[in-house]
């Protein structure tokens, strides 16, 4: 079973209610309108994570200021299935674009294939789209650390932009599962790997960390994620807004990291320091 989670939002704050759910970790969006008010319903593939979520979710609506009312429920299947048949490829930077499909007999270049699966990461989000931008100018010959890898997108980016390796870690196992599937899909298997693993039980250090995750997440995981960081190493942060960027900032800034000035799109923040 699939569990749902519906939100019922005024109609001017249904945009940003999306990307709060996506952001929470939910997947498979659909929007139904009902006068002024639009009903987004949310998946996530087993109970325990959409509380997990739902948590996350209400936290950062509470952030913003907007009232929504939220409830829970369990489907069959059939809603899972109808959301994925309705993902479309994406072009996520000028040079890559993913494709929510197996792979046909005749690949593109450029194409990434990704199994269509309850996770986080196929090019919706603009977070998404700023991290592998920024991932493309440094992940040549690296050593790449995703945080919060979702369906596995940003190591694929950076093995397509020829890191030396590329490790994904997320909290969510059926994530981990469509990632390892996508790596394998598109023939990255021995490039990028992907586990559930806490950042502090990583043995060796990354040229570059990309954490694409709430601004309360990544606060919380500033020092393990400095520990992962080389010396002269890349850090890029994304998934706050505009008005989370100095909070964030600040969390790592005491741990040694020294940032850019931070990049935008759509009200969301791309932060990059080197440490
Ligand atoms: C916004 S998605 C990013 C997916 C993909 N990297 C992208 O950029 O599209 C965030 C992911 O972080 C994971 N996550 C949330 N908290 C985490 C934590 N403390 N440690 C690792 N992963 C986490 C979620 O399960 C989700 O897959």
């Amino acid at each position: 079973l699939t569990t749902l989670f519906k939100v019922r939002v005024e109609d001017k704050h249904a945009e940003r209610a999306s990307e709060l759910l996506f952001h929470a970790g939910f997947a498979g969006l659909s929007e139904e309108s009902t006068g002024a008010s639009v009903t987004l319903t949310a998946g996530a593939e087993d109970k325990a994570e959409t509380e997990r979520m739902r948590n996350a979710f209400e936290r950062a609506a509470a952030e913003h200021g907007f009232p929504f009312e939220g409830w829970t429920e369990e489907l069959s299947d059939d809603w899972k299935l109808s959301w994925i048949e309705a993902l479309e490829p994406v072009q996520l930077t000028p040079t890559v674009r993913l494709v929510p499909r197996e792979p046909p007999a005749t690949r593109l270049p450029g194409d990434l294939y990704l199994k269509p699966a309850l996770a986080f990461g196929y090019g919706e989000h603009p977070t998404t789209r700023m991290a592998a931008s920024w991932l493309q100018e440094r992940a040549l010959g690296r050593r790449v650390l995703d945080v919060g890898s979702g369906t596995g997108v940003l190591c694929f980016v950076a093995a397509h932009k020829g890191a030396h390796h590329a490790h994904g870690v997320d909290i969510d196992g059926p994530s981990v599962l469509a990632a390892q599937d996508n790596a394998r899909l598109n023939g990255l298997d021995q490039l990028c790997t992907f586990s559930t693993a806490q950042l502090e039980a990583l043995s060796c250090d990354f040229e570059v960390v990309i954490a694409n995750i709430d601004a309360r997440t990544l606060r919380s995981l500033a020092s393990e994620l400095c520990a992962r960081l080389a010396p002269g190493g890349s850090l890029g942060l994304t998934g706050l807004l505009e008005e989370q960027t100095q909070e964030v900032q600040s969390a790592f800034e005491s741990c040694g990291c020294r940032f850019a000035p931070p990049i935008s799109e759509a009200g969301w923040c791309l932060l990059s320091a080197q440490r």
